[in-house]
């Protein structure tokens, strides 16, 4: 009987997810005659009431689905089958389910394409038999070891080209546009988007900001005759002694993250009561993760996703595939969730907008 792999994709969807499903799928079919099954919505699609809800994935299946944005498996990002909502309030644990389930589907690995709350599942899955192999996926570029995840490039994009289009606003009505872009507790979207959208203040969870240094540096750029400013502001960004904003007042808990929102706004009013400026604030949200795949993320994918399957067909355990420098090598996917990756406040790209007058708000 033919090798039987899985394929999941856990987390918030990402450009860049179908090229990695196309590439896994193609690879193991036609190098190693593998047979290759996709998991509808994450690990949730092992736990449903009328069984497991997989489905073959074939050469044809996956033709045409490279440019394609989201993912055609399907995605969640509610939760773990370590803790599941239970009916009636708390969370239960359901791994055992997903342990039997893949004995039964005869399944001998998971390819888990996802970011760090997938990283986290697929290691604890690990400790308790399970073989997983991990692809690293997500806009916020926030995940150890990999120099880059699929989808960040996608994300700039958008952020970039929505920093360019507000910069004609900006200009024609001498305003304050301050635009609010997503990456959780990580600047990087905001740095990157910032810097190549040639931003005045950007603003990032790594370097907690001071409104009156914020200010100041708008007013400076005014008096010099600059009649319009860009501040780019990383949803995670943190007033300087305070914590960061939520959309909602939900606690954390085990199967619901809180949605982080709103530090935008507060920026813009704040600048506006400081210095009278005319300021307008933009959240791009959920435009960032949408879309076609860059052609980066579409190269990236694909390579994730041949090495992925190269390494399940050797028999490989508990990696996840990485790009370092021009080559993608594999690392123990404990290795990849031991903290997140943030900017350094100190690094050559915040030292490089310095020097071009950006500021920090510090
Ligand atoms: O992790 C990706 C991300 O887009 C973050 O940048 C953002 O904070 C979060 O997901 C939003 O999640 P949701 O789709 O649940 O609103």
């Amino acid at each position: 009987m033919a090798r039987r792999v899985a394929v999941s994709t856990g987390g918030g969807d990402c450009p860049g997810l179908n090229a990695v499903i196309r590439a896994v799928t193609v690879t193991l079919i036609r190098d190693y005659g593998i047979d290759v099954f996709g998991i509808e919505t994450g690990f949730d699609g092992l736990l449903g009431r009328g069984g497991a809800r997989v489905r073959p994935l074939t050469e044809e299946s996956v033709r045409g689905i490279l440019p394609e944005g989201g993912t055609i498996l399907g995605t969640s990002n509610r939760g773990s089958p370590f803790a599941m909502p239970r009916e009636g309030g708390g969370t239960v644990d359901r791994s055992a389910e997903i342990i039997d389930r893949l004995h039964e589907l005869e399944i001998e690995t998971v390819v888990s394409i996802g970011g760090d709350g997938s990283m986290k599942i697929a290691a604890q899955l690990l400790d308790l038999g399970v073989n997983l192999i991990g692809v690293p996926k997500t806009i916020d570029n926030d995940l150890l070891v990999t120099d880059v995840t699929f989808g960040f490039d996608s994300a700039l994009q958008v952020a970039t080209e929505a920093i360019d289009r507000l910069h004609s606003t900006a200009d024609s009505h001498h305003r304050v546009m301050i635009v609010e872009v997503m990456g959780r507790d990580a600047g990087w979207i905001a740095l990157h988007a910032g810097i190549a959208g040639g931003a005045d203040v950007i603003l990032i969870p790594e370097m907690p900001y001071d409104i009156r240094a914020v200010v100041s540096s708008l007013v400076k750029r005014a008096r010099s005759g600059k009649k319009s400013s860009i501040v780019v502001v990383a949803e995670g960004a943190v007033e300087a002694g305070k914590g960061a904003m939520y959309l909602d007042d939900r606690a954390s808990t085990h199967t619901i993250a809180r949605r982080l929102g709103g530090v935008g706004t507060k920026v813009a009013e704040d600048i506006a009561e400081a210095c009278g400026a005319d300021t307008r604030a933009t959240v791009l949200g959920h435009v960032q993760r949408g879309g076609s795949p860059s052609p980066f993320d579409r190269v990236l994918g694909t390579r994730f996703g041949c090495a992925a399957a190269h390494l399940v067909a050797k028999g490989a355990h508990g990696r996840m595939v990485a790009l370092r420098g021009a080559d993608i090598i594999d690392c123990a996917i404990a290795d990849a969730i031991r903290e997140p990756k943030l900017v350094s406040p100190n690094g050559e790209l915040v030292t490089a907008a310095r020097s071009l007058g950006v500021s920090f708000g510090d």
